[in-house]
């Protein structure tokens, strides 16, 4: 049997996600029907609830209350109670918990009716009267009083900006070629295609089962179990399926507390599913306005690079990444300095988004890089290579592996670069103008401690579980395929259960640490399993295998085998049934080994072509190649899904997505899809996935992960190309045409 590691597998979940069979949290139905949470958003950004009319919302046939901070049952008091996995340091945001508003769109009430239409009508006869605070929500207004990040935890201490090397200041001051420039991403939000929703069944007994949207289902419980002082054996979250989180449910959200507070006042079953608009009070990637200094030799090598950003959060907790540290990372270059400063702003605090702090400082780095490429007049890849780092130079030690010149070589062969002509406005297609452009991503592969239970069966068919989430990465997909491999068994004999709280420990599903984590844990428990079988085998009578060690056996083709000897087999079947044993059970954790000699990366070469109409300024992305090097792909269908992915948004994080507040009322204005523009079919040409071989030993399958490298480096690709074809540099984003009017 051929392995399926390394195979183009379809999603085995794939015909029920397009059957309906796959259930999302608010698919899943009770006897006796749910009733329908529709909440009331504040209309300002900062100050206190008045007072709160209800009763015309009341007295809606079909209503059956309204919650209010006047009216809702017990809640925890104290911020801890409210920490979830991964909080940042602050005072996390609790729903109708008194009476002050923090941001605009903040939910005040909770009106709960017999059908969502009812809830919804009702909702809007809610009357609130306001003291109203000043507010502040932009960021350039803020940017003065931007304090410096500090860590108040741990986990916060990880995000703060490396620490400098060298003078960096005097460097870039006495470089021989300098570059030295502002940069903008502004906020922007996730918009997964499932809402967020949440059905609380009460379940009698004093229990509850919730199907939340999360990217973590016992991140959720624990947070439940703080906020609602429950047992975790009171309360089980589910989450089978997740149309889409990118990071926007990585914390719990309010959905999942509303609800909850709803069938706790009420002892039924109660669903709340946000509306798009409503979407955009959830978390959303930080603004961040940044300066990047670039000091070269004539020769293009790096003498001086700073990095300062201040990015955005709420008024309440201090989100924030390592958005800096790219720079220093990324190019050789002995002298590297960062600062890092938060504006806080009276909006809900910012988030992870796909690949947070590199997607938006990333960009930065590889726009100044081409900057100054062009102030070198160097080709950019030949400055990619001349400033090629092979060190991680933070903490001054090698990567377990680093393919990144690889990708530059396959896809600059791919994109067929050597037939640029380097100076802009120099290629043409008809009237358009055509453009060239080039950068670098860079993301981490991180391994976490995960809990996996296998159950093999006398029949041939194994189950294996963890609470991890499929968030429609195709978690699903590679968790049988690796299982299949390491079992011997055909995929179609694998079954998976994830999304559940009441399975094995996993962490959240982010980071892209979740293939690594969850195959590297199959494998560990399969090894027992094996052992399990072999001591079965051993009882036989003339065992082949009476005097094999566990190690030097694999499971394959429903076998135990010698590796080095074929003869020696013992069919799984036989040993199980000679054993008496219907079923084995194994649960094993595995914890990734601690490397601290090594550094851990993938990495990308991104090359997009744009043709742009020079009457116009509208912008195509005609071709972008992407190069990537992660590590063994276990699945290279799904894995190029989510490169192409994570370009498709890079183009939007270049040419379209912004989130646009009215500051006086610091509103978000274009909170729908309708006027918060990604791409769309006509937006996406033609775009190629290449993977270049990477082995690598940090784990014994090789695995990187590469949920987010797809998007970093796409942007600032897009961006050159731009140049490229304009000879206009637009340093912030998204560059619409309106910012190319004077090309
Ligand atoms: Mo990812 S932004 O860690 O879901």
């Amino acid at each position: 049997m051929a392995p399926y590691i390394g195979t183009p597998t379809s999603r085995i979940d794939g015909i029920a996600k397009v059957t309906g069979a796959a259930k999302y949290a608010a698919e899943f139905n009770v006897p006796g029907g749910v009733l329908y949470g529709s909440i009331v958003p504040s209309t300002i950004a900062k100050g206190r609830i008045v007072s709160l009319d209800t009763s015309a919302a009341m007295g809606v046939e079909g209503v059956a209350t309204v919650l209010t901070h006047d009216n809702r049952p017990r809640m925890a008091g104290r911020d801890q109670d409210y920490k979830d996995d991964v909080a940042p340091d602050g005072s996390p945001f609790r729903p109708l918990y008194d009476d002050r508003v923090m941001f605009n769109g903040q939910p005040i009430a909770l009106v709960v009716a017999e059908t969502s239409e009812i809830a919804r009508f009702a909702a809007s006869l809610v009357r609130v009267e306001y003291e109203s605070e000043a507010h502040v929500t932009d960021v350039f207004r803020q940017r003065d009083d931007a304090v410096p990040v500090k860590a108040t935890s741990p986990e916060g201490a990880m995000f703060a900006p490396p620490k400098p090397r060298g003078d960096a200041a005097k460097a870039l001051a006495a470089a021989a070629v300098r570059h030295d420039a502002e940069y903008y991403v502004p906020i922007e939000h996730h918009n997964p295609m499932e809402l967020y929703a949440a059905t609380v069944i009460v379940e009698g007994d004093g229990t509850f089962t919730v199907y939340d949207k999360t990217q973590g289902v016992q991140n959720v419980q624990r947070y439940l179990c703080g906020v609602f002082g429950m047992k975790p054996e009171d309360v089980r979250v589910m989450s089978p399926f997740m149309g889409g989180g990118f990071g926007s449910g990585l914390r719990p959200q309010f959905e999942v507390v509303l609800a909850m507070l709803a069938a706790r006042a009420l002892q039924r079953s109660v669903r709340v599913v946000l509306t798009r608009p409503q979407m955009y009070a959830l978390g959303y990637r930080p603004a961040m306005i940044q300066r990047i200094g670039l000091g070269a030799t004539t020769g293009g090598t790096l003498e001086a690079i700073t990095h300062d950003a201040i990015t955005v959060t709420s008024q309440y907790e201090d989100f924030y990444r390592q958005e800096t540290g790219w720079s220093g990372l990324l190019y050789k270059c002995a002298n590297a300095k960062y600062a890092h400063r938060l504006a806080h702003l009276d909006l809900p605090t910012s988030c992870d988004m796909r690949a947070p702090s590199a997607a938006p400082g990333v960009y930065a780095l590889e726009a100044a890089m081409d900057e100054l490429a062009v102030a070198l007049k160097l080709d950019p890849v030949e400055l990619r290579l001349r400033c090629y780092s092979d060190r991680d130079q933070h903490e001054n030690r090698p990567f377990s592996s680093k393919a990144l010149r690889e990708c530059y070589r396959q896809g600059a062969d791919a994109f067929g670069w050597s037939k640029r002509n380097p100076e802009p406005r120099s290629m043409r297609d008809g009237s358009d103008l055509v453009g060239w452009g080039l950068a670098t991503g860079v993301w981490e592969a991180m391994q976490m401690p995960i809990t996996v239970r296998i159950v093999l069966s006398a029949n041939g068919h194994a189950e294996v579980a963890c609470a991890t989430s499929d968030i429609g990465t195709g978690t699903y997909t590679i968790m049988a395929q690796v299982a299949a491999d390491a079992l011997g068994l055909p995929l179609d004999s694998i079954s998976i259960k994830l999304g559940d709280s009441s399975l094995p420990q996993s962490p959240v599903e982010g980071g892209s640490w979740i293939a690594a984590s969850v195959a590297n844990g199959i494998v560990t428990t399969a090894e027992a399993i094996r052992a399990e079988l072999l001591r079965l085998a051993k009882q036989m009578p003339n065992s082949p295998l009476s005097n094999a060690s566990s190690d030097e056996l694999t499971l394959v083709d429903g076998q135990l085998a010698s590796k080095h000897d074929s003869a020696r087999t013992v069919s799984i079947a036989d040993a199980m049934r000679h054993g008496g044993v219907e079923r084995i059970e194994q649960e094993k954790t595995t914890t990734p080994a601690e490397d601290t000699a090594r550094s851990h990366n993938v990495h990308s070469a991104i090359f997009a072509e744009v043709n742009v109409d020079e009457q116009l300024g509208v912008v195509r992305v005609t071709r972008v190649v992407s190069a990537v090097a992660a590590g063994r792909i276990l699945n290279t269908k799904t894995a190029a899904s989510q490169i192409l992915g994570g370009v498709v948004w890079g183009i939007g994080m270049a040419l379209h997505e912004e989130t646009l507040i009215d500051h006086r009322f610091g509103r978000i204005m274009n909170a729908n899809i309708a006027e918060y523009h990604v791409p769309v079919n006509a937006d996406v040409h033609d775009i190629k996935v290449i993977f270049v071989d990477e082995p690598d030993d940090s784990n014994p399958l090789g695995i990187k992960g590469l949920g987010e490298i797809g998007i970093v480096g796409v942007a600032a690709a897009v961006a050159n190309a731009v140049y490229h074809a304009t000879g206009t540099r637009v340093r912030n984003l998204p560059i619409t045409l309106d910012k190319l009017h004077r090309m």
